[in-house]
């Protein structure tokens, strides 16, 4: 058994509050670790907030508070969402924390006294409306900023400089010799040609432009650019130190994977390995770059107004879990591709497959072994593992592990729902309901068997997504509530009386039931 897994996701700017694309991540990376801790014994997530830099500065200045105080309110708002959304984190840093802020400070110097951070004046194109240098090729026609229309002024700054060009056929070579480190593959052209073109990058900014940071240890005048600050999170949050890294940082390191966004694959897959290698630490096994998440097929934005919050979802279908949410975001785009948010999508998703694919069948399998057999499974009933619907369980098991060893989270969302499908196929098939009628009640008990042992291993498949859902079934199987893949071996599920006229009740609403709608209504 593999002994531990650690899994890091992009750590979200604050100067707004959390929307259904920061959710989707968070849910994919959810749905990977509450699947790994079925597997391994020590799997761990961290997640986390990026709070310094001068977005933050600016939007506290313009809301009269100090970046703190912004930071400190918007934190809140991210950690709320993911506690509903039941996001189940072993951690939470916030790179505003004094530890961080600490390691930062040493990383730096390291680099500095190593000689992999060196000091360069550099003359470029500044754009006072960006705060920032931008790079020819991004200009308008006419030299202007494309977001400010405005000509940016030729400005020599003095800054930190990290040695990046030193690492790039360091970094090549890893990527090659590392099929599975860049996942999906497909990506991993697009940063061989972005490498081509690498120069050293800036890491500090004068303190006259970016105040909210950490300091160069030493230099009274600069700011730690974000994104060594930023990345530094993986390392600093589980306590490594530049000198005595603690033994959970010993434990964990080097990250099984960090999920991020598609937009973000640079600064991972070149900036932070040639950081770590600069460092002299070992190098992340994977990162699993997502796609995007539209909303009817529009790019979210504050400006088209269209951003949704991942509450307000919850709130507008009067859903007291998260889980059909977290099924459906999770489940929302193939790996790495886009995916695009619907109300009306989602509650059709949502119905079919959780309400009358999976929850109906389970609801009507245990309603025929009450008015068949008073509830109770017998001996007699318990099929072997021969059994068609037994080696398709087995079947599927396999192929999901498959699934999450590339990060396939929707591909293995699908196979869940084909495996219910094949369920209710072999009940329509069978007719237990024409078995009991020619009085062939062994028979009808074997179907009955072979469909709720199929339901208990679709609980425990079903749980890194619905993990309410898939407690409630295990619950009215009158199982013991035990997700561990230990679990998925045919004829779990022993004879006994199980259920009882009243104990059964619908795992999952249709979001469009009378019932639904009049909670909607608060009736
Ligand atoms: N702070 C940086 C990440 C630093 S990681 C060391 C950042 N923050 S962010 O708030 O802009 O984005 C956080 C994560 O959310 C990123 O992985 C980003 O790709 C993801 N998403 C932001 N909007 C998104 C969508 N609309 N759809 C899917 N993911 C999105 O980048």
């Amino acid at each position: 058994m593999q002994e531990k897994f650690y899994l890091t996701t992009a750590i979200d700017y604050v100067n707004g509050a959390p929307h259904i694309g920061h959710a989707y991540e968070k849910i994919l990376s959810d749905v990977i670790i509450r699947h790994k801790r079925q597997i391994v014994d020590n799997a761990y997530m961290l997640t986390g907030t990026d709070e310094h830099g001068v977005k933050i500065q600016k939007t506290a200045a313009a809301k009269g508070i100090t970046p703190k105080e912004l930071c400190d309110e918007n934190f809140s708002k991210f950690d709320q969402a993911w506690k509903e959304l039941e996001i189940s984190y072993d951690q939470i840093i916030r790179t505003t924390d004094e530890q961080h802020r600490k390691v930062v400070g040493q990383i730096f110097k390291k680099l500095l006294e190593n000689g992999d951070i060196y000091k360069h004046s550099y003359t470029g194109l500044y754009c006072s409306g960006c705060e920032a240098f931008l790079n020819p090729k991004d200009l308008t026609e006419d030299g202007l900023c494309p977001d400010h229309l405005k000509k940016p002024e030729e400005v020599t700054e003095e800054n930190y400089f990290f040695k990046l060009t030193k690492y790039k056929d360091k970094i090549a070579e890893y990527i090659k010799s590392h099929p599975d480190f860049i996942q999906p593959a497909i990506r991993v052209n697009e940063i061989l040609n972005q490498l081509e073109n690498i120069e050293d990058i800036s890491v500090s900014r004068t303190k006259s432009s970016v105040q909210w940071g950490i300091g160069v240890p030493g230099d009274e005048t600069q700011t730690i650019y974000v994104w060594i600050d930023a990345l530094s999170n993986y390392i600093t949050a589980i306590g490594y130190d530049v000198e005595n890294p603690s033994d959970k940082f010993k434990t964990l390191w080097p990250a099984d994977v960090h999920v991020i966004g598609k937009d973000i694959i640079k600064f991972h897959s070149i900036y932070w390995i040639a950081i770590l290698m600069a460092l002299d630490l070992p190098l992340p096994k994977s990162i699993f770059a997502h796609g995007w998440i539209t909303i009817d097929q529009s790019k979210m934005s504050k400006s088209l107004g269209n951003v949704i919050a991942p509450h307000d979802v919850l709130v507008s279908f009067n859903l007291e879990k998260p889980d059909a949410f977290r099924y459906y975001m999770a489940s929302a785009a193939l790996t790495g591709k886009d995916g695009n948010y619907s109300d009306e999508d989602f509650k059709e998703k949502v119905n079919a497959d959780l309400a009358n694919n999976i929850g109906n069948l389970l609801n009507r399998s245990l309603n025929m072994l009450v008015k068949y057999f008073d509830g109770e499974i017998k001996p007699e009933f318990v099929s072997d593992k021969n059994d068609k619907i037994a080696v398709l369980a087995s079947n599927t098991k396999c192929q999901i592990i498959e699934c999450f060893n590339k990060f396939e989270v929707a591909e293995a969302a699908n196979l869940i729902v084909s495996f219910a499908d094949s369920v209710n196929k072999y009940v329509t098939e069978n007719a237990p309901w024409t078995l009991a009628k020619d009085g062939k009640m062994l028979e009808c008990g074997k179907v009955l068997y072979n469909v709720l042992e199929a339901m208990r291993h679709i609980a425990i498949l079903l749980y890194p997504y619905c993990p309410n859902i898939a407690q409630d079934i295990l619950i009215q199987l009158n199982e013991k509530v035990d997700f561990k893949y230990d679990n998925l071996i045919w004829v779990g599920l022993k004879p006994a009386k199980i259920t009882e006229k009243e104990m059964i009740k619908p795992v999952f609403l249709r979001l469009d039931s009378e019932f639904a709608t009049d909670k909607k209504k608060g009736k």
